[in-house]
């Protein structure tokens, strides 16, 4: 059986309470909390999250697969440890919150970053935006992959729109290791974090 599917379980009821599917993004099934305790009613719910995300990594679908961390490169498993250790320094005292990113360079070079929140919420930057900001000032601007770690005991998280559009401007191959602290780690790319992507490549200021 393939499954390429994310569920996407509202904490809230949406607006209508059956399963629904989004027309364009028929890999997302939306459900709502009481569609999705009807048809796993058996389980628990924290659980039932884990047990459908792990499903849908382990499968391999279209947007992400599970790795194991003994099998990845020596220099994926530096930018792991950089992306978890710069998230004991993010600055997150709203959410409490914290992320660490690190990306590795084309010449090896490895750049970290954490987030940095704001007062005014809205003025927050991202790990992800955090490490490429600082790579750029150190005149990095090719990247190979990124290691993003934070600590959802269910989830992986995942870049926001935001930071994907970031990351699609340098590197659309760029691969993405989506990390938590105890090492269990999903690989997957911004390209198919960010499909049909605005780059560089569709404009031309020449004109
Ligand atoms: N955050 C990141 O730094 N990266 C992500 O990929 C997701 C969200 C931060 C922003 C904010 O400081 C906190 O996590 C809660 O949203």
């Amino acid at each position: 059986m393939v499954y390429s599917m994310i569920l996407l379980v509202f904490e809230n009821e949406p607006l209508n309470p059956n399963v629904f599917v989004r027309p364009q993004t028929t890999n997302h099934f939306c459900v709502s909390q009481s569609a999705f305790k009807t048809s796993f009613a058996s389980v628990d719910f924290r659980a039932k999250k884990t047990v459908y995300w792990q499903l849908s990594a382990k499968m391999g679908d279209n947007n992400q697969e599970s790795v194991k961390y003994e099998l990845l490169d020596s220099s994926v498993k530096t930018i792991i440890h950089k992306a978890q250790a710069i998230r004991e320094k993010a600055y997150c005292p709203y959410s409490k919150f914290a992320v660490g990113a690190a990306l590795l360079c084309e010449d090896g070079t490895i750049v970290d970053g954490c987030n940095v929140e704001n007062v005014s919420y809205g003025l927050t930057i991202c790990a992800e935006r955090a490490a490429i900001c600082k790579a750029i000032s150190q005149e990095q601007k090719s990247f190979k992959c990124i290691a993003i770690c934070a600590e959802m005991e269910d989830y992986f998280v995942s870049p926001c729109g935001a930071c994907r559009q970031v990351l699609a401007e340098f590197n659309t191959g760029m691969e993405v290791y989506l990390c938590k602290p105890n090492n269990d780690i999903v690989k997957t790319s911004v390209t198919k974090l960010l499909p049909l992507s605005f780059t560089p490549n569709w404009v031309s200021f020449s004109t």
